[in-house]
């Protein structure tokens, strides 16, 4: 069965790419497949991760180009090198501009470590979400994957999961129950959704349906 082609954007340790290549071991994602990592840093682990897999895994250093548009410029060279057909941002800390979304459109997906619209948008993102959550003292938190668009964090969303605050919890502890409670759930769930999706658009495409 033929399916859709994913590209895995990564900035850091990269758990929830794990998760989603632990999905695909699984047999979870059956209607997409990983075939490339990029990471905007050289020294990322989530770079690692991929390769210990034998997916491609490539660093486009964001030092080294002259500004953002150089780097989307190599960034989609890149996607279109390896055909893809879906984005994941996975833990990816770089805002992308609307001119690069607006090429993909309802074709990148991003976890977010809160319940959007709550602890979101510019500025909110890694333990920053998890410490703003605590001091503010909500008692209830989660993720969300949503659809991207030009507003950071401000997409369609796809899934949500809730996940409770625990009296001591630090960031640091929220933020790993998030993760194993919520982000590496949803995430495979919303790759599998969305590339099913994709792969259906494209039959009816093809067989001339619509
Ligand atoms: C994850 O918690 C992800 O939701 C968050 O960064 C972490 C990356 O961890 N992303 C954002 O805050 C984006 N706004 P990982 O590299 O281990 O997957």
């Amino acid at each position: 069965m033929l399916k859709a082609r994913i590209a895995v954007l990564v900035s850091g340790g990269g758990t929830n790419l794990q998760a989603l290549i632990d999905a695909q071991g699984r047999g979870e994602l059956s209607h997409g497949e990983i075939v490339l990592v990029v990471s905007g840093t050289t020294g990322a682990y989530a770079l690692e991760r991929a390769r210990r897999h034998q997916i491609p895994a490539l660093a486009i250093d964001r030092k080294n180009c002259s500004g953002g548009l150089e780097f989307e410029q190599k960034l989609k060279a890149a996607l279109e090198d390896y055909r893809i057909d879906l984005i994941i941002l996975a833990g990816f800390m770089t805002i992308l501009s609307p001119a690069f979304i607006q090429s993909y459109p309802q074709r990148i997906i991003n976890v977010h470590p809160a319940l959007i619209p709550t602890f979101c948008g510019k500025g909110f993102y890694g333990l920053r979400v998890h410490r703003a959550a605590l001091e503010y003292g909500v008692k209830v938190t989660g993720a969300t994957v949503h659809y991207v668009n030009e507003i950071p964090d401000g997409g369609r969303i796809l899934l949500q999961k809730a996940v409770d605050v625990l009296p001591g919890d630090t960031p640091e502890r929220l933020q790993r129950r998030v993760m194993e409670q919520a982000e590496w759930v949803l995430l495979p769930e919303a790759a599998e959704l969305v590339s099913k999706r994709i792969m259906e658009e494209k039959e009816n495409e093809g067989c001339g349906c619509r």
